[in-house]
């Protein structure tokens, strides 16, 4: 019997703590996007749980379904921005075309992210959302998708 009870509690020692390190594990995110075969920069640490808990930013300013021209984005809907922006130029991706700019994934990303950092900053008088590359571009260690 209390062998029994033993078990049962290292189990449940086994249970919550991955649960709680899955917990953990989703406020930061360290953005990977594997259409990028290789980075050419330092990968980026973004805190997710931070934007929207501590900074107040909706869910709907990034992620983004467009139906009619309108943002019908809801929890459970598609999060990876590289299932749309698929466009993998990393330079001089602003002499694409227009069409293909808006499908291009690094400006997906820095026109939303630098976008709202600027705004913020200036509007804000401050400079707490960083806006250099070696701001965001911080992890030196590259985990490449080969
Ligand atoms: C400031 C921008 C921003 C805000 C605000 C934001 N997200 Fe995200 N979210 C992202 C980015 C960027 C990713 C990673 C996308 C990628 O790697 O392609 C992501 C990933 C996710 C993921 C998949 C990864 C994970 O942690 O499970 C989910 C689910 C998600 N977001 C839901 C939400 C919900 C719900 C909200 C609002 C409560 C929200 N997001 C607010 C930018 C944001
Ligand atoms: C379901 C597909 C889809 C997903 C997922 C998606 N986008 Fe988009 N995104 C679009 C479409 C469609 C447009 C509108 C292009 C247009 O104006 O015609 C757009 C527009 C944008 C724009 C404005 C582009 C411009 O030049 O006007 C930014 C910035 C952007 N997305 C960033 C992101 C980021 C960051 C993510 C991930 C957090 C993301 N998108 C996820 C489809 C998507
Ligand atoms: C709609 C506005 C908005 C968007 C979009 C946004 N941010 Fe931020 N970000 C902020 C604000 C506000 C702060 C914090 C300012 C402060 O500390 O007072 C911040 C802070 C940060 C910081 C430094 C502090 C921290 O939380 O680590 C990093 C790094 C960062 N953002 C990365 C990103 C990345 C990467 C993206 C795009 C995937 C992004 N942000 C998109 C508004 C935004
Ligand atoms: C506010 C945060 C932020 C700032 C500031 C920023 N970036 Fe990025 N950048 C990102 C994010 C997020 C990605 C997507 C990374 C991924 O998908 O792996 C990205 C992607 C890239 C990529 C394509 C992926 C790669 O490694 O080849 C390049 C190149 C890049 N950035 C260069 C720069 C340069 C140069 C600067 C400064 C002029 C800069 N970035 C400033 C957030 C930022």
């Amino acid at each position: 019997m209390k062998k029994v009870v033993i078990v049962v509690f290292v189990l449940l020692g086994f249970l919550s703590f991955s649960v709680i390190r899955s917990l953990a594990q989703e406020e930061e995110i360290i953005i990977n996007s594997s259409l990028y075969k290789k980075h050419t920069m330092p990968l980026v640490k973004f805190n997710h749980q931070a934007h929207f808990d501590d900074y107040g930013i909706d869910c709907q300013d990034c992620h983004h379904l467009y139906k009619n021209g309108e943002n019908v984005w809801e929890d459970g809907d598609e999060t990876s921005c590289e299932a749309c922006h698929n466009e993998p130029t990393v330079k001089n991706e602003k002499r694409l075309s227009i069409p293909e700019q808006k499908l291009n994934l690094k400006l997906a990303f820095h026109n939303n992210c630098i976008g709202c950092h600027r705004k913020y900053n200036h509007e804000n008088k401050t400079k707490a959302a960083p806006i250099t590359c070696q701001g965001c571009h911080t992890i030196k260690q590259q985990k490449d998708n080969k």
